[in-house]
């Protein structure tokens, strides 16, 4: 599609009925609408609509071979879409839905093979976002929606970052602010025994095995293979990003920093807050930000506000032009720290220095 995109800023907790009515007749026309969920912002589409599905893996250089979730406004949507629906799936959905749980289930025949990239299966959740649920609600129809960037891009958590990437290129963007979680939701495939984690999010390991006992998580050694989508780099900046982990990876990432910066280069640092308060931080340090070669993000305290500012902040480097970004690993085994770490893994294309 060409031509103009509509803003519409709505209240994130009381969304004004007549807007939802306008971008839901977009929606049900075939149209393209950016809309915010708990997770990051989302562009939607009629699933039912192969032509739109199509228009909308244009708009964002997205491959024909990576699926999109289908998203619902409640759990009783799911009969219509899922062949099969196991008493697992309405454990899960009674514990975890309207949330940033995606489930992956057998497939029926109402879904077009476009949005689930042929594979017999489909991926389901039902937002929390009431913006989401009142759009959802009133399309009345399913809606397919990827994160709302141009493919391999980070994902948007405000409006502003889906207009970055596909101003003019889709529709209709609902404003409502900043999304509260940051990353986009977990993905849990329950057509394998035991249900797998395919993308790790906000829904934690630990909160799936209080419900499922058994959970297994792709990609650790030994898993079955990830989702198609997840094999491809994601989720990256423009400049490339190397990953600090270890008990010494504020110092090295400074060192290294500073040594790329004396070259001439501009360098963007990802922090944990508190990071800078460090002996580490030299006097060499400031003057390289005084100087502007250095541009620093920090994040956190905590691990629901690093997942908030994560994505904003690896665009806020791109968009300071930066040639290269050194970022702590934040590195964390359980809770949602296994979804900022894999989101920064996949950031850094796989480069990690231990120190
Ligand atoms: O939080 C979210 O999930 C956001 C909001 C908008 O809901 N959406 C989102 O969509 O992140 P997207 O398209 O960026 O990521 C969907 C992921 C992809 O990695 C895709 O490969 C996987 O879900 N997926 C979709 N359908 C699948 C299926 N049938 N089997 C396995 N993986 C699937
Ligand atoms: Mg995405």
């Amino acid at each position: 599609m060409a031509g103009m995109t509509e803003v519409i800023e709505i209240n994130p907790e009381h969304p004004d009925p007549e807007s939802i009515g306008r971008a839901a007749a977009r929606i049900r026309a075939g149209g393209l609408v950016a809309f915010p969920t708990e997770t990051v912002y989302g562009l939607g589409v009629n699933a039912l609509d192969a032509g739109a599905v199509r228009r909308l893996f244009e708009a964002k250089g997205r491959p024909a071979h990576d699926p999109l979730i289908v998203h619902i406004p409640s759990v009783q949507g799911l009969t219509q879409l899922a062949s099969e629906v196991a008493s697992v799936a309405e454990k899960l959905a009674a514990r975890f839905w309207p949330g940033p749980l995606t489930l992956v289930l057998p497939r029926s025949h109402a879904i077009p093979p476009e949005v689930t990239a042929s594979l017999d299966t489909v991926a389901v959740r039902v937002p929390a976002h009431p913006v989401a649920h009142a759009l959802i609600a009133a399309a009345g129809v399913p809606v397919a929606a990827p994160s709302a960037n141009l493919f391999s891009r980070p994902s948007p958590t405000r409006a502003a970052h889906v207009l970055e990437d596909l101003n003019g290129r889709i529709d209709m963007v609902l404003d409502a602010g900043e999304t509260s979680v940051g990353v986009e939701s977990t993905v849990l495939d329950l057509t394998s025994d035991p249900p797998t984690i395919l993308r790790p999010g906000a829904v934690t390991p630990e909160m799936l095995r209080e419900v499922l006992g058994d959970v297994g998580l792709a990609g650790s050694e030994g898993g079955p293979m990830r989702s198609p989508g997840l094999l491809e780099r994601h989720y990256s900046p423009r400049a490339s990003l190397t990953l600090y982990d270890g008990p010494h990876a504020v110092e090295a990432l400074l060192r290294d920093a500073i040594a790329a910066a004396t070259t001439g280069r501009r360098v963007g640092l990802l922090l944990a807050s508190g990071d800078l308060d460090s002996a580490a931080f030299s006097q060499a340090t400031r003057h390289a930000v005084a100087d502007d070669r250095l541009t620093i993000r920090e994040l956190g305290p905590d691990l629901p506000d690093v997942a908030r500012s994560l994505y904003g902040a690896l665009r806020d480097l791109d968009n300071a032009s930066v040639d290269l970004i050194v970022a702590r690993a934040f590195s964390q085994a359980d809770g949602l720290g296994v979804a900022i770490a894999d989101r920064l893994r996949r950031a850094a294309a796989g480069r990690v220095v231990h120190t």
